[in-house]
């Protein structure tokens, strides 16, 4: 059976990285989460004290930095120049911090790079913000979820209680829209859906009625 590229996109908390990897494992594809390697770089920038509106030294940061996706079995790790920083990339610090490190041209250019040859033998679902525009344009399904910004704060805010984190629902919903601006009116591959994409308002569905949806989708290419 041909193996083929899925590109999910879509704003913060939309629940892409959950569909991405049920999808991923349906299909025994690798799962790439895009986000988690400009998280990586922002942990990294933020430790060595870069001001994150200067681009060169973060460009010269990410050419002497490794970022590596690798599986496990309780699911995707994170590492950063050899160090697994799986958990510290999803702190408050670097979640209100990414987007800042997100929006420089270079510092995208280098990213896509790297992501590019991720998914050079296709076989994977790659999740991000450009990844239909950009990173696989030529990818063979392309999907935009979306979902209204009180409902994407909700779920998050379910997660953090049920991991015992502190959460604050409107908190959680000013940093996804703040967030979600900076990425959409960012000068360099901005948020913004493939002309062919397939958009999936998942507001009133459940997590596996938009895995299903997807490999709907995916059976007709198959
Ligand atoms: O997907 P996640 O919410 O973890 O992404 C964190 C941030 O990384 C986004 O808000 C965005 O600024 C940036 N990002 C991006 N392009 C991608 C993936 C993530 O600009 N392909």
């Amino acid at each position: 059976m041909n193996r083929i590229a899925i590109a999910i996109d879509g704003p913060a908390a939309a629940g892409k990285s959950t569909v991405a990897k049920i999808v991923a494992e349906k299909l025994s594809y690798i799962y790439i989460d895009t986000g988690a390697m400009y998280r990586a770089l922002t942990l990294k920038a933020l430790q060595s004290s870069l001001q994150l509106e200067d681009e060169h030294p973060l460009v010269d940061l990410l050419h002497f930095t490794t970022i590596e996706l690798r599986q496990s079995e309780n699911g995707q790790l994170v590492f950063l120049d050899d160090t697994d920083v799986t958990a510290e990339i999803r702190s408050q610090k670097v979640t209100n911090n990414v987007s800042y490190v997100a929006k420089h041209p270079e510092v995208r250019k280098e990213m896509v790079k790297r992501q590019q040859v991720l998914a050079e033998k296709r076989g994977v679902v790659m999740d991000g913000r450009d990844i239909g525009t950009h990173v696989i344009p030529d990818a063979e399904i392309k999907i935009f979820l979306i979902a209204t910004v009180e409902e994407r704060a909700n779920r998050r805010h379910a997660e953090n209680v049920a991991k015992g984190f502190s959460s604050n629902l409107e908190e959680l919903k000013k940093e996804i829209e703040q967030r979600d601006l900076i990425d959409t009116k960012r000068e360099a591959a901005p948020l913004i859906k493939a002309e062919d994409a397939i958009e999936i308002d998942t507001t009133a569905l459940s997590i596996n009625d938009v895995a299903e949806q997807i490999l709907a989708e995916v059976s007709k290419v198959m």
